[in-house]
């Protein structure tokens, strides 16, 4: 609620300045006449979500990539932001890097994508596939942070740096980071390397490997 309150002041302040003020002594929108909880179901944040004007990337997404998946997923899967087909098809990874991500959770794992339930840091693309600015990140954390206390996942494996980073403020590199097990509230926490440095980097995939390995051992305990 902090999160969602923090976000709407920072969008009036954001429209104040791009009307030209550079001081301001704005007073705080007034809390009583926002209704700042967000819902209580996937359902009704997805409707939440698909209506948000909270950032910049709502002005030229096409459509709001909400997440898709089993709302009481173990798994739960992060990704940063939409690329072109998530922005066209409104659903995540579905472009090349998706095909390697339903791949390895298919043969590694033995998981479909409905076992599980995929996400990102972002919910609308960024132009031209750009890293989601500070900004953009924490305006859309209330989405991701609301979607983690009701799906309520064991296990959350974030794809890449900037998953990881904005997830958990910790910005070590992925390279160091990557494979190893943090606590994340209830849930154990894994970054593993995005599906997008394997198509560029094939020879990571073993290390994506041992990171899905530990995955299928955590599962096994479950
Ligand atoms: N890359 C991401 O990080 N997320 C998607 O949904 C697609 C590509």
């Amino acid at each position: 609620m902090k999160n969602l309150k923090n976000a709407l002041l920072l969008k009036q302040l954001y429209q104040l300045k791009q009307l030209g003020y550079r001081y301001t002594d704005i007073t705080p929108f007034q809390e009583e006449k926002v209704d700042l909880a967000l819902p209580d179901t996937l359902e009704s944040l997805q409707k939440q979500a698909l209506a948000c004007h909270l950032c910049e990337l709502s002005k030229s997404r096409k459509k709001v990539v909400f997440g898709e998946g089993n709302p009481h997923a173990d798994i739960l899967i992060i990704g940063e932001g939409p690329g072109a087909t998530e922005d066209s098809s409104g659903k995540p990874f579905v472009g090349r890097s998706g095909e390697v991500l339903t791949k390895m959770l298919q043969n590694v794992l033995g998981l479909s994508r409905n076992d599980v339930y995929i996400t990102n840091i972002v919910k609308c693309r960024p132009p031209n596939n750009r890293v989601p600015t500070p900004t953009e990140a924490h305006t859309c954390q209330s989405y991701l942070l609301k979607q983690i206390a009701l799906i309520q996942p064991r296990l959350i494996l974030t794809l890449g740096a900037t998953a990881y980073h904005y997830l958990t403020g910790d910005d070590t590199g992925i390279t160091k980071i990557r494979g190893t097990i943090h606590t994340y509230g209830k849930a154990t926490l894994l970054p593993t390397y995005h599906p997008s440095y394997l198509l560029r980097n094939p020879s990571a995939k073993k290390e994506v490997m041992v990171d899905l390995l530990k995955v299928k051992e955590l599962m096994g305990k479950w």
